[in-house]
């Protein structure tokens, strides 16, 4: 180990060294763990030179890598709350230019773009139920324009049964909402976040994945809502349909600028967004491009997860022990 007067300018002093090991260190705080620190330099030169100080190990802690995977298996479930944008500026649905349009052979791109983003997800979720919510659009029967509604009309149990029944509950809601505005993501955001700050102990994590044209109208407060969900366990992935100029959702990713809102920053990098239109495959090789869609969809998950879990001090639990039959071994009769 060699002891260094660090100097802002870089021409740091050698001051001296000493030699230590793992299992001295590990001993801990001890008289064992005390080290004269010596310059060999000097001691050649000068007679009466000893050392020139010494360092005392306060404390000693050996931390092991933890990987994602080792929380899921440790148990922590991963709850995908699915939220899509039933607002205008999508077009209407009767005309095959909008991004919602119904036609009853062909999917149109926000079906394309579940389905693909869906079935990936849908790997990670522990129980295959997602919760699905729609945003931007006036329901029935009172025309209320509501910004966080059940797409399968249950606010109690707003699950859909993997990702089918996420695309049947969505192809019912179209045909019964009438699509408006203003495209709001704060309040989806924050439908999660009270969810996700119930649960801060590390045994879920939340993830909002959001299916827009990206003409977002509330960004000013969309981005307080994201550095306030960035000291909760939960992740937030934007997925763009359509041709759109995706500025704003580029912004909200910030991979290159940290999201803040009114002189805060987030704590943590919390969104990821992909636009779908990269994936559509122009040379018929569906295959490679969902692969990578997939790849890139969740390029972020693990370490914004591991992040949280990290800023938190929560360390995954430790596995049940694989399943072993039972001792007793029956008899068997030939
Ligand atoms: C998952 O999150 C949604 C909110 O987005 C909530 O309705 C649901 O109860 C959560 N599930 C669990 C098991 O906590
Ligand atoms: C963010 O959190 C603050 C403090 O808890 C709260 O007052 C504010 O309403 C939240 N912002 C949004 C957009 O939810």
């Amino acid at each position: 180990v060699s002891i260094l007067n660090i100097k802002t300018d870089g021409n740091h002093d050698f001051i001296g060294e000493f030699t230590t090991s793992y299992r001295e260190l590990s001993r801990g705080q001890s008289q064992f763990n005390v080290y004269e620190v010596v310059n060999p330099k000097k001691k050649g030169k000068k007679k009466k030179y000893t050392n020139s100080g010494t360092v005392t190990l306060l404390s000693f802690l050996v931390e092991t890598e933890v990987s994602f995977l080792d929380y899921i298996k440790g148990g922590t479930q991963i709850n995908f709350t699915v939220a899509i944008d039933f607002t205008a500026s999508n077009g209407n649905p009767a005309q095959p230019t909008s991004l919602h349009y119904m036609n009853p052979y062909q999917l149109n791109a926000y079906g394309m773009a579940l389905k693909a983003v869906g079935e990936i997800v849908q790997d990670y979720d522990s129980d295959k139920m997602f919760p699905a919510l729609g945003f931007g659009a006036k329901l029935p029967p009172d025309g209320r324009i509501s910004h966080e509604f059940a797409l399968n009309g249950n606010p109690q149990n707003p699950y859909c049964d993997g990702i089918e029944g996420v695309m049947e509950a969505y192809y019912r809601s179209l045909k019964s909402v009438q699509l408006y505005g203003p495209t709001n993501f704060a309040p989806v955001i924050n439908h999660v976040a009270r969810y996700a700050s119930s649960v801060k102990d590390g045994s879920q994590y939340f993830v909002l994945l959001i299916v827009t044209d990206g003409v977002i109208s509330d960004m000013a407060q969309t981005k307080e809502s994201i550095v306030n969900a960035s000291k909760l366990p939960m992740s937030i992935i934007i997925v763009g349909v359509g041709p759109a100029e995706f500025d704003a959702m580029v912004e909200l990713d910030g991979d290159d600028v940290r999201v803040s809102s009114r002189g805060k920053y987030a704590e943590r990098d919390i969104v990821q967004f992909v636009p779908f239109r990269d994936y559509i495959d122009r040379s018929g090789n569906h295959i490679l491009s969902m692969a990578r869609l997939a790849k890139d969809v969740l390029a972020e998950i693990p370490e914004q997860f591991l992040s949280y879990m990290r800023a938190h001090g929560i360390k995954p639990s430790p596995a049940p022990p694989p399943y072993t039959p039972p001792t007793h071994v029956l008899q068997t009769q030939i």
